[in-house]
């Protein structure tokens, strides 16, 4: 490994008090510690975020029509079943995330220590806080819609383990932090701008403004740390990047609920593990499709995996409308905290806060 990697093997306890080791910091992520006051917001303050927004849970979170599986059962299966199955979708959804988020947090703990650059811990340490209070948000917000998240899928918590028990920190890196990310990104954009619970768009375009940093800070990483790698350790890093892909693929677009709901109604099931093309959430495919492209464009889709990818490198002129829309999203929140932030109190830059000299944001 490289010695100029923030990946080579990470130094004693005894040299990180070496001068030499000190005044080599980065500067690299400097503007990524920096934003974090001025984005700072907290899902226990109403300020930033009201749990206790009411929302009718036999109305659909997300729009049915964002489900064209259904199309086939209309009039075979009622209406309210219908709005069950999507709920379920965002049910699912909102667990991955209760779950990744924590793996998130995990992830950038070991990062903290096995990162080589006291820049770059701090950028890990700094990232942490942020996955908690956003495994937090998921956690208050299931709890008002469902009471509990869904059980760890074993594939799932199967990968978590063994990234995080795993001894190669750029793969830990690539697989959380630029492809959980990624894909967790693009779908945060698109609840945020598609859901019909207000309470659901709030906490989506919150966590946004923290997680286009880190995505940002991933994929600037990864480009700065591949040409130091030999072609050994790139391909295993590129061979991460699938894994975790697929894994992400067969969880978003898994048949079972809706093979579940056919049977429920002695309809035919479609065969496989995952929805056929056209008939899954085209929002979701537009998510791997621009996930895909970000991999390719960082170097993380080889010679030897490219096949493996398709259909996700079509290029479709929507998705880079799609990304705009959801960096315009990201600035909006991020320009929306900081000005509040600038003007208010909050136990992030106060130890005390007078209520009554509140302002809500929301
Ligand atoms: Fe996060
Ligand atoms: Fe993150």
């Amino acid at each position: 490994m490289n010695p100029e990697s923030l990946f080579a093997p990470s130094p004693s306890l005894e040299d990180r008090l070496d001068i030499a080791y000190l005044t080599g910091r980065t500067s690299l992520f400097d503007h990524f510690v920096a934003s974090t006051q001025g984005r700072f917001w907290d899902p226990s303050d109403k300020q930033y975020i009201d749990f206790s927004t009411p929302f009718d849970m036999t109305q659909p979170l997300l729009p049915l029509e964002h489900f064209p599986e259904l199309n086939a059962l209309a009039g075979h299966v009622p209406d309210e079943e219908l709005i069950k199955y999507a709920n379920l979708q965002v049910h699912r959804m909102l667990s991955g995330f209760y779950y990744g988020e924590q793996a998130a947090f995990l992830t950038c703990l070991k990062e903290a220590d096995e990162l080589n650059d006291p820049g770059a811990v701090e950028y890990a340490i700094n990232q942490a806080r942020e996955e908690s209070r956003h495994q937090h948000g998921f956690q208050r917000y299931i709890q008002s819609r469902f009471v509990s998240p869904l059980p760890l899928s074993p594939p799932y918590r199967a990968t978590i383990m063994r990234l995080l028990n795993g001894d190669v920190p750029q793969n830990k890196f690539v697989g959380v932090q630029v492809v959980f990310e990624g894909l967790g990104l693009a779908t945060l954009g698109y609840a945020a701008r598609s859901a019909n619970d207000p309470l659901l768009r709030r906490l989506t375009r919150l966590i946004m403004a923290d997680e286009a940093q880190h995505h940002k800070a991933g994929r600037m990483l990864i480009k700065r740390e591949l040409p130091l790698m030999s072609p050994q350790d790139s391909e295993a890093m590129a061979e991460e990047a699938l894994a975790c892909f697929k894994l992400m693929e067969g969880l978003y677009l898994h048949a079972g609920p809706y093979q579940t709901l056919c049977a429920t109604y002695n309809l035919e099931q479609p065969e496989g593990l995952i929805l056929a093309e056209h008939s899954r959430n085209p929002f979701f495919e537009a998510i791997f499709r621009r996930n895909a492209k970000t991999l390719d464009d960082c170097g993380l889709i080889t010679v030897q995996t490219r096949a493996l990818y398709a259909p996700w490198l079509k290029v479709s002129a929507q998705d880079s409308v799609e990304d705009k829309k959801d960096e315009q999203l990201a600035a909006e929140i991020i320009a929306e905290l900081t000005l509040h932030n600038a003007g208010n109190p909050n136990r992030h830059l106060a130890p005390h806060t007078n209520a009554s000299k509140k302002q809500a944001l929301v």
